[in-house]
């Protein structure tokens, strides 16, 4: 089943929205296969953002991913590389539609809350970066009543 990396950002974990994040992601029906609270290096989150390394943003990005502890998880579930990133919303929470994690907690671009891998191979390698122990395998008893 398809995996992704979420990762609630400084600003998510101060402001109090860990568990109404988790909250959406679980009453979805994703499985949580990874989960923990944890203050990374500037050298980490450089690495994490490798692909933004070139752009204006990246400095202020890597500072503002420094400043506190995150909460990095794996979710997973029928195509929830996608449908993660449709819950989180889009990347300017000025676009985020309501009901979206960004458009219902976020006004500024630097300070979006939440992470979601764009894509099932950044997943991976943001899981093997992130979770270099492995996901949690625990089989959800729930799975009857969520997939058909
Ligand atoms: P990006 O990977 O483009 O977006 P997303 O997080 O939606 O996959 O950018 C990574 C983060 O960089 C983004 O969440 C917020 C920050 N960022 C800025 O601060 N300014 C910008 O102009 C952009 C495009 C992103």
């Amino acid at each position: 089943m398809e995996q992704t990396f979420i990762m609630i950002k400084p600003d998510g974990v101060q402001r109090g929205l860990v568990g109404e994040i988790i909250g959406r992601f679980e009453k979805k029906g994703f499985s949580l296969k990874g989960l923990k609270l944890i203050t990374v290096e500037r050298t980490f989150a450089e690495q994490h953002y490798a692909d933004l390394s070139a752009k204006p943003f990246f400095n202020g990005l890597v500072e503002y991913i420094i400043s506190g502890p995150v909460v990095a998880m794996v979710w997973e579930g029928k195509n929830v590389v996608t449908t993660g990133r449709k819950i989180i919303g889009a990347t300017n929470p000025g676009d985020s539609a309501p009901g979206t994690i960004r458009g219902d907690y976020a006004i500024d671009i630097g300070r979006n809350v939440i992470h979601g891998s764009d894509s099932v191979e950044s997943a991976r390698k943001e899981i093997a970066l992130w979770f270099p122990e492995g996901p949690v395998s625990w089989a959800s008893s729930l799975h009857p009543w969520i997939y058909e």
